[in-house]
């Protein structure tokens, strides 16, 4: 579905991620995980098509339909929220439209008239694509979303711009489910939400038949959605094979590892430049400390593992706490 190739990211002297390849398959859904400003919403935000990265490509093949939920700053002005929510349906509002206005102008011909015939079939081809977008399951779809998302039906008439931020949110959302991309790519959609809308979002979610790629605070949600997680820190991006509690367990494992071969490898650097030091000045000890020397150069060293977990993530917070 999306294919991303060495990947970089930076603003100023600060790397937020680099060489950073990955590739989504049709119905995966990712957990983006990592600590306030490590660069989650920033990938989301290439892979959206918004920002040009420093390097490498992100792919799509041709018509691949990629739908994004921002972070904040959604302003919905001048519809109501019905009519907003009915315009993820173009192809069928465009549809009607043109039937509407043929069949206007099909009133005003001679029946009898070739025109007329033309016109007729025109409009029997029109009638048969309307109904391939299924137009009688639009109306009850969009009820059935805004309804999950917390709206009630009073509010359908109101203009978006009466709403606040959070329920702007919401409005976005729903548009967007309707819309049904292949790819959805969501930054932190539960943030302004009520438990309950929560959960409804949550079983929405894991039918959804797309692939959907996740920011979220919310653990409970990426435990039970993702099963794949992109960690970002310190300008790395690392893939575990799992959710989210499985990422915090292995990137713990994975530390414990490197901490080892560092300490090893500081051990055996320590080692070497003792020799050196201590036989520097042995004549009959020259080629064995140059050897030495060579020895050290050649080391690839291993870096020194941050001190920084993963799992001390700022805010992320346990959903079933908060009942
Ligand atoms: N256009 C920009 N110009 C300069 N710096 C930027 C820009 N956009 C983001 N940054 C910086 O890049 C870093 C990563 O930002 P980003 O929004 O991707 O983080 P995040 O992981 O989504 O954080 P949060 O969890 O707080 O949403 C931050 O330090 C941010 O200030
Ligand atoms: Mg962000």
């Amino acid at each position: 579905m999306i294919s991303v190739q060495s990947l970089r990211v930076e603003f100023g002297t600060r790397v937020l991620f680099n060489e950073l390849s990955f590739s989504v398959q049709a119905r995966e859904r990712i957990a983006f995980a990592g600590h306030n400003g490590a660069g989650k919403t920033t990938l989301m935000k290439c892979l959206a098509g918004i920002l040009k990265p420093n390097a490498g490509i992100v792919h799509a093949p041709k018509g691949t339909r990629i739908g994004y939920l921002p972070q904040e700053g959604i302003h919905i002005r001048g519809r109501s929220l019905w009519q907003e929510t009915e315009s993820a349906f173009g192809e069928t509002l465009a549809l009607r439209g043109k039937i509407d206005r043929l069949s206007h102008e099909l009133a005003k011909l001679d029946p009898r008239s070739s025109p007329y015939a033309g016109m007729l079939e025109e409009i029997g081809g029109l009638e048969l694509q309307l109904e391939a977008t299924e137009p009688a399951r639009m109306k009850p779809r969009i009820e059935s979303v805004l309804k999950g998302l917390g709206f009630k039906e009073q509010d359908f008439p109101r203009d978006c711009a009466e709403f606040s931020g959070g329920w702007q949110m919401r409005i976005a959302m729903a548009k967007l489910f309707l819309q049904e991309p292949q790819v959805l790519l969501l930054d932190e959609p539960t943030n302004h939400l009520d438990l309950g809308t929560q959960m409804w979002v949550e079983q929405y979610l894991i039918n959804y038949p797309g692939a959907i790629l996740l920011i979220s605070h919310d653990r409970g949600l990426l435990d039970t959605l993702c099963t794949r997680t992109i960690a970002f820190a310190h300008g790395r991006a690392e893939e575990y094979a799992g959710n989210f509690s499985y990422f915090e367990r292995e990137s713990v494992l994975r530390r414990e590892i490197q901490l080892k071969q560092y300490q090893s490898q500081q051990r055996e650097i320590r080692e070497i430049q003792r020799f050196i030091d201590r036989f520097r000045a042995s004549a009959n000890k020259a080629t064995l400390v140059q050897s030495r020397v060579k020895m050290l150069a050649k080391i690839e060293r291993i870096a020194e593992p941050d001190q920084f977990q993963f799992r001390n993530q700022q805010g992320r917070e346990d959903r079933h706490r908060r009942t």
